[in-house]
């Protein structure tokens, strides 16, 4: 028997709780309050307007944005003029030093033979082949979970490593000698220094100004490119004869063009790519799946009976992970709220039309995805946690571009399908042994580093279902 809780609404007894936000300047921010709230969380700096307008002009110091909000413009962007716009600056700055020229910061042909040569990885039936890893690691999880009851853990902590494991196991077909931990924290003092970054290109800084973690960046950098060209340069050696992961796919790929195969440093670009891109984003939105459903007690209960209806209380095996529809709706309506890529920026290379707004070339544009999923022409009670709204029939009746998390158009991310089946395996694996409540009184604080984290974990106790 299938459970299709979906269309259950449960109604929320008491007071409603006030889930962590971001609380918008009610007008534009000076200069200054404008860089400390870029310092602090980026996404402090946007004004509420853009929460309900279809579209907006920021300014800072010279450097105009365009945000685009309205979904006929996002879609304009995204996809019928994508060609007319590339990644911004801002992201090459804070991102290429660590990943490169690779398959997420590149633009035109260097782009696209890089996805190419990714693609065969994700499609359906690859993906269907890594489901057993993510259920194995989920269970490991749930097993170290479950052996020490009682105690307080941060779940962010915890579904990054399983992430991590997952993702290290199906791109690079197995751990072999990675330090997880420290790949973690290298991944982390990287992204803390991005911020910086995106403040100093904006305030057209050159290059080699120092700043404060800029040292402790560097030296995380230095460490994840060194371990993952040592990788690519191991994956040469020994052949790939017999393998079908990412590495063998990467090594094997040849650019249409020119015919050159990648060097160790474009492999190595890749995979630190796919590693760090693979597994944070997915951690991030099973972190606020967890946030949310300690706050939602009675959808935490309706995940539990889904999975023991679906699987007959026997275990959860690969064919049940597309049979868990509410399980999904969680996920989900998650990343609505707490979308782990909150922004997305291109740049126009050429003037271009949108709806009657004029781009000329060089314009950033701003999609800010965060403040789609809460705009007031968009949602119904936007800051209600609801995962009805993704019920087959809602679905179809909203626009399309009015949820982004995986972005569209020709370069959405290529790992959605893989991060949708993760994440539902992982949640429904754990939820259905295990119990999860947010210390009391915790308010996560929202911070975005690139992604949207919780500023200082999210501290939680774990006892048996
Ligand atoms: C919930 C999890 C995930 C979310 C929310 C997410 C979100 C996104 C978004 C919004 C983009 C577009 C960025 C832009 O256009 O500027 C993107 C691109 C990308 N994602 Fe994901 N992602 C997730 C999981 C994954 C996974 C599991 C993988 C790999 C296994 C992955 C690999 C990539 C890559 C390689 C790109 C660049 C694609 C290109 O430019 O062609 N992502 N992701």
């Amino acid at each position: 028997m299938t459970a299709h809780p979906s269309h259950v609404r449960p109604a929320p007894e008491g007071p409603r709780p006030v889930l962590a936000r971001i609380t918008p300047p009610a007008r534009p921010l000076g200069p200054w309050r404008f860089l400390r709230a870029l310092m602090r969380n980026p996404l402090e700096a946007w004004p509420e307007t853009i929460y309900r307008e279809p579209h907006y002009i920021s300014a800072f110091l010279g450097n105009s944005s365009l945000f685009v909000m309205a979904p006929n413009l996002i879609r304009r962007v995204m996809v019928d003029e994508a060609d007319a716009f590339e990644k911004s600056e801002v992201l090459r700055r804070a991102l290429s030093p660590a990943l490169g020229d690779a398959i997420l910061t590149a633009d035109g042909a260097r782009w696209r033979w890089q996805r190419r040569a990714a693609a065969p990885i994700f499609r359906a039936e690859r993906i269907r082949s890594f489901v057993p890893a993510m259920i194995a690691a989920a269970e490991r999880t749930r097993d170290a979970l479950a052996a020490a009851p009682g105690t307080e853990i941060d779940i962010a902590r915890t579904m990054m490593r399983t992430t991590f494991e997952i993702i290290v196991e199906t791109m690079l077909s197995g751990p072999g000698p990675i330090d997880a931990a420290r790949v973690e924290r290298g991944i982390t003092d990287y992204l803390e220094s991005t911020s910086w970054v995106i403040a100093l290109t904006l305030l057209r800084a050159p290059a080699w100004m120092p700043f404060p973690g800029r040292a402790r960046a560097e030296r995380a950098k230095m460490y994840l490119r060194d371990e993952l060209v040592r990788l690519a340069a191991e994956g040469r050696r020994t052949g790939t004869e017999g393998r079908n992961d990412l590495m063998s796919l990467l090594l094997a790929a040849r650019d249409p063009e020119t015919g050159q195969a990648m060097d160790d440093r474009d492999v190595a670009d890749n995979l630190l790519t796919f590693v760090t891109a693979g597994h944070e984003t997915t951690a991030l939105a099973l972190t606020w799946a967890f946030y949310l459903l300690s706050h939602h007690p009675e959808s935490e209960a309706l995940i539990a009976a889904e999975v023991e209806a679906t699987t007959g209380g026997g275990p959860l095996r690969p064919e049940h992970v597309d049979a868990l529809p509410y399980t999904r709706q969680v996920i989900l309506e998650a990343m609505r709220l707490y979308p782990p890529v909150p922004v997305v920026v291109r740049a126009a290379i050429r003037d271009v039309d949108l709806d009657g707004i004029a781009v000329t070339a060089g314009t950033p544009i701003t999609i800010p995805i965060y403040a789609v999923h809460r705009h007031a022409t968009l949602w119904d009670e936007p800051e209600r946690f609801d995962p009805a709204r993704f019920a087959p029939d809602a679905v179809k009746a909203r626009d399309r571009y009015a949820y982004l998390p995986f972005a569209a158009g020709p370069r959405i991310c290529i790992g959605m399908g893989f991060a949708l089946s993760e994440a539902v395996a992982i949640l429904a694996v754990l939820v259905r042994a295990l119990r999860f409540s947010l210390r009391p009184g915790y308010q996560p604080e929202l911070k975005q580093r690139i992604t949207l984290r919780p500023a200082e974990g999210m501290p939680m106790r774990v006892t048996l279902r």
